[in-house]
């Protein structure tokens, strides 16, 4: 009445914008209603994971959206009964919290309402599920609503999946225009290979855009900032997030539990499945990527991580550490029943070495690093920049943000530790950082803490204004349809492409044990060279681990001095490649003094990686410059392959030393598009370059290394091609994959001035002895051809000629046999 009567006396054009206004009033509302109804199903709500964070997350969600126009049900599901699943139901929601900021009246209404919504269903069968899809639709019915959408959340292991996707896929598809989301957990698989079978077979029920999968590590507040502080922040960061500024990026999480009560998961995944493959690889990814011009876009995100993934350069043996807490396999042995002599070899604790092959990231070394029973429990990814400042003042007049002789580092602190709360860190001389006032503050002041060696003063620090649980977050990622904080099937598969060659690798390495907690000491300390990654103390192998056997390296079995008729150097694996080193080196300064180049004709594989690495980081004085760098085989795949020996050779040695390219000789195993097509031609090519520009064909030196079937370069037993004859470049095959092969001949490499032969392993060891034995039979063992015959032959210990002075270097040949130690 009264609003008519204020009505009447407005003025005409009043009166209309009231009219407008009232009917966009009334047009949201209506839009409101017709936002529709959202099902949520929890599958396993009766869980762990349920009680622990998925009904709080479901409930906040509720928190957040209720009034915003959807109306919600919840359906916690389970193979409990009934009778007890309601029960434990009942239980959690009385026990869920609101926000502090929310009076105690409106939380206890809210948290009524949300007890009103939420009912438990024993699902099990087809039918269970046809019936859930009834009830919801009868539901819909009977108070008018649209259905907007259904979560199924999978808080169920893995070998339910198929199963229970059957059923959703069969009788719980919402109706038309509706949308269906369904949520994972990990493990996503295993390997490569059973993440490919498990994504195939979720793929033929569900389409990619109705899968989340969960890594609770893109909820945590501080990494779900990361692209925003660098969309924020861009001015700033643009000159310096790359190579040049950037030391190395360091990401962890460090744990204080161990796998106790678990161990039969942890046994079959290890700390790298469990944490390194999943949480912080998705961490590295999000530091490492191109940053998109639009970080709201979902699809652009998941396109630049994807990039990222495939720029992550494949990881060697020698790339990782491990550790094992000292009571983890008598764990195993209790909770799994297994005999007194049973022994795991599962790794609890790992470091890794991660390099990135692009040009933002070239050289710079992420560290990766988790583990159970350590001394403290903390996660953070830290940036710390290169410091190339020299600051004339005395140290004391330093000020924290104008200093540029400071550290420098930028700190994502995802939680726990000294800080006790998610925060993001900025040195105070880099810049004053920008993050939304709403939810980040500043952190107040703590005099007395120190992070990363500076006082909390000398940084900008800032923690999220209210603490969010990660599983919270990424519901409300879910329900807003937020592809960008989950895992695709792409990038999930990209990840396994990466971890599962080093996984396969150190599956038989033995993990070094440390006692757990603060007495670890430093015994987990590790430091990398080049791409290397080894504990900074080093401790001998336990031969025999028995009570107080500390085992000395007289305890191996050592090679005798004679190989072969010649002589053998064997020594503990460092030392020699030292040693081997030296003499390639020596080699070379006298080749390129006397003759102005060195020719040096190198093997693929895993054993001269350690050598490479040495000559790349030790050895200043080589005469890069003036060598040459031919291949002793080649596997028939493009040279950009990772399996391609070439590859590793640019991997482990040429990108870090200055060798002109045009001394550099790849073979010819790609020709017109095709691989190793004898029309090709490609090996008479090789031969034709040899010929032209090494003096004779007589290599300087060449590396070979030796199989456990007795091959040689490329030369396999029963396989004639390239034994004998006059041809000095082959096409052979090899019984294991890739079969088709580029080689130097036998004859080829007995023209050379020195030959040397590393081996690597204790997988050799029997071909080794065997080999020891027999006479010249190179088609039974093509190594056992291997003489080289240009001039005089002398096998010749290598340290004696270097320390002798001696010079009759040509005509000479040295056999080194590098023999690890044996751990029996
Ligand atoms: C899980 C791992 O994914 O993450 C656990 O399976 C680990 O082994 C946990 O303890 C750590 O998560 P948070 O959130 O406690 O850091």
């Amino acid at each position: 009445m009264l609003a008519q009567l204020y009505f009447k006396r407005l003025p005409g054009w009043w009166k209309m914008l009231v009219v407008a206004m009232c009917m966009a009033l009334l047009a949201c509302l209506q839009a409101q209603e017709l936002q529709g109804h959202v099902s949520i199903i929890l599958l396993g709500a009766t869980g762990d994971l349920a009680k622990k964070y998925l009904w709080q997350g479901l409930f906040q969600l509720y928190l957040d959206e209720v009034g915003k126009g959807y109306s919600f049900s919840f359906h916690g599901a389970a193979l409990t009964s009934t009778k007890q699943g309601q029960e434990f139901i009942a239980k959690v929601l009385e026990s869920l919290s609101c926000p502090e900021d929310m009076a105690p009246g409106r939380c206890a209404e809210l948290r009524g309402q949300f007890q009103q919504l939420s009912q438990y269903r024993h699902l099990r069968t087809s039918e269970d599920y046809m019936a859930l899809s009834k009830d919801i639709e009868a539901q819909l019915q009977h108070k008018g609503l649209q259905e907007a959408g259904r979560i199924f959340y999978f808080s169920v292991p893995p070998f339910a999946y198929a199963d229970i996707a059957r059923n959703i896929n069969s009788s719980c598809r919402p109706g038309p225009g509706a949308w269906l989301r369904v949520v994972l957990e990990k493990p996503f698989g295993h390997d490569r290979l059973s993440a490919q079978q498990l994504a195939t077979e979720l793929g033929s029920f569900f389409q990619e855009k109705e899968m989340y999968r969960v890594d609770h590590y893109l909820g945590k507040q501080a990494v779900a900032q990361i692209l925003p502080f660098r969309d924020q922040n861009r001015k700033a960061l643009d000159g310096l997030w790359n190579r040049h500024h950037v030391e190395r990026v360091e990401i962890i999480m460090k744990e204080t539990v161990d796998a106790e009560g678990r161990t039969s998961f942890y046994e079959e995944y290890g700390v790298i499945r469990d944490v390194l493959q999943n949480h912080l690889t998705e961490v590295l990814t999000l530091v490492a990527m191109e940053l998109p011009h639009n970080i709201s876009s979902s699809e652009a995100v998941l396109r630049h991580k994807l990039q990222a993934f495939r720029a992550l350069r494949g990881l060697q043996k020698g790339s990782a550490v491990l550790g094992q807490y000292q009571a983890y396999s008598e764990q195993v042995r209790r909770e799994q029943r297994k005999p007194d002599s049973f022994r795991s070899l599962t790794p609890t604790f790992a470091g890794i070495l991660v390099h990135m092959d692009n040009l933002r990231w070239e050289g710079v070394p992420f560290l990766l690093m988790s583990g159970k029973a350590l001394d403290e429990r903390v996660g953070y990814v830290r940036i710390l920049f290169r410091n190339q400042a020299y600051c004339a003042q005395n140290e004391k007049r330093w000020v924290a943000d104008q200093s540029q002789c400071l550290p420098r580092q930028i700190v994502f602190y995802i939680g726990h530790g000294e800080l006790g709360s998610p925060a993001v860190l900025v040195s105070r001389n880099l810049f004053r950082p920008s993050l939304p006032s709403k939810s980040w503050k500043e952190v107040e002041g703590r005099p007395r803490l120190h992070l990363f060696g500076r006082p909390l003063s000398d940084y900008y620090a800032y923690s999220p204004v209210r603490e969010q649980d990660a599983y919270s977050v990424l519901i409300s990622h879910i329900f807003h349809g937020r592809k960008d904080s989950f895992i695709t099937t792409e990038n999930l598969l990209a990840s396994w492409v990466f971890w599962t060659p080093l996984l396969d690798s150190l599956a038989h390495e033995v993990p070094r044990l440390y006692p757990g907690g603060a007495e670890n000491g430093h015994l987990l300390d590790f430091e990398f060279s080049g791409t290397q990654l080894r504990f900074s103390q080093q401790q001998l192998e336990q031969l025999v681990p028995g009570p107080g056997s500390a085992p000395k390296p007289s305890d191996f079995q050592v090679l005798q001095a004679k190989y072969r008729e010649s002589p053998l150097i064997s020594a503990w694996p460092e030392e020699l490649i030292a040693k081997l080193a030296e003499d390639i080196e020596a080699t070379a300064v006298r080749a390129v003094q006397r003759f102005g180049e060195f020719h040096l004709a190198l093997s693929g594989g895993s054993s001269p990686v350690p050598l490479f690495e040495q000559l790349a980081t030790r050895h200043y004085g080589f005469p890069w410059a003036h060598t040459h760098l031919w291949l002793v085989d080649e596997r028939c795949v493009p040279l950009r392959d990772p399996e391609s020996n070439f590859q590793g050779l640019q991997a482990h040695l040429l990108q870090h030393v200055r060798v002109p390219h045009y001394n550099v000789h790849p073979m010819p195993v790609h020709l017109h598009q095709r691989l190793c097509a004898e029309e090709d031609r490609g090996a008479q090519m090789y031969a034709s370059e040899i010929s032209a520009l090494v003096t004779n064909s007589s290599f300087d030196l060449v590396l070979l290394g030796m199989g456990m079937d007795g091959h040689t370069a490329s030369l396999f037993p029963q396989s004639p091609a390239g034994l004998e004859g006059t041809q000095l470049v082959v096409l052979t095959r090899s019984p294991s994959k890739p079969h088709e092969r580029m080689s130097l001949s036998l004859p080829l490499i007995n023209r050379a001035h020195k030959v040397a032969v590393l081996v690597m392993g204790r997988m050799k060891r029997e071909i080794t002895m065997l080999v020891s034995r027999v006479g010249h039979e190179p088609k039974k063992w093509p190594i056992s051809g291997v003489l080289p015959s240009s001039g005089q032959l002398v096998w010749k210990d290598p340290v004696k000629s270097f320390c002798d002075g001696d010079t009759s270097f040509v005509g000479r040949a040295v056999m080194e046999m590098v023999q690890t130690i044996q751990v029996l």
